[in-house]
């Protein structure tokens, strides 16, 4: 298990438009603004790794990404772009920074507040039975092969 924050960016999505010859997706320049954004804060705590990934199944929502981490809820998030870059990557470390993962519109930038467009709560605590805030609304049922 680790501590650090994961981010993964929608590198596939292309956020409305329609791509030229040799143009990069809009979801790939974002990955790489976050990247830069993140590599000019250095040592700073708490670790956000960010990694690629290809759909989220979020196409109709512009730009892409999803930050998780374990014991925490992991939240979808769209509507962004390589403007916001600078803004996720804070919001990737208060994301990392909170007890469960929730970071209400009020302590994220205001490119953001209205990034959020699902979340899923964390399987390790609902297995533990100790997501609080989270996902302990009964017990969970598990599945036995016949
Ligand atoms: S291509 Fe990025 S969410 Fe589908």
């Amino acid at each position: 298990m680790t501590d650090a924050v994961t981010l993964h960016v929608c590198t596939t999505c292309q956020g409305g438009e329609t791509l030229r010859p040799g143009e990069l997706p809009m979801g790939r320049r974002l990955h790489g603004a976050v990247a830069r954004a993140l590599a000019g804060t250095p040592g700073q705590a708490p670790v956000v790794e960010l990694r690629e990934t290809s759909c989220l199944a979020n196409c109709e929502r512009g730009c892409s990404a999803v930050l998780s981490m374990p014991g925490r809820w992991t939240y979808l998030l769209g509507g962004l772009s390589p403007a916001v870059a600078a803004d996720l990557a804070a919001y990737a470390r208060t994301y990392g920074e909170s007890r469960n993962g929730t970071v209400m519109p009020s302590r994220r930038a205001a490119t953001l507040r209205d990034a959020v467009m699902g979340r899923v709560p964390p399987a390790d605590a609902v297995a533990a039975g100790t997501a609080e805030g989270a996902s302990a609304r009964g017990p969970a049922v598990t599945e036995r092969a016949a």
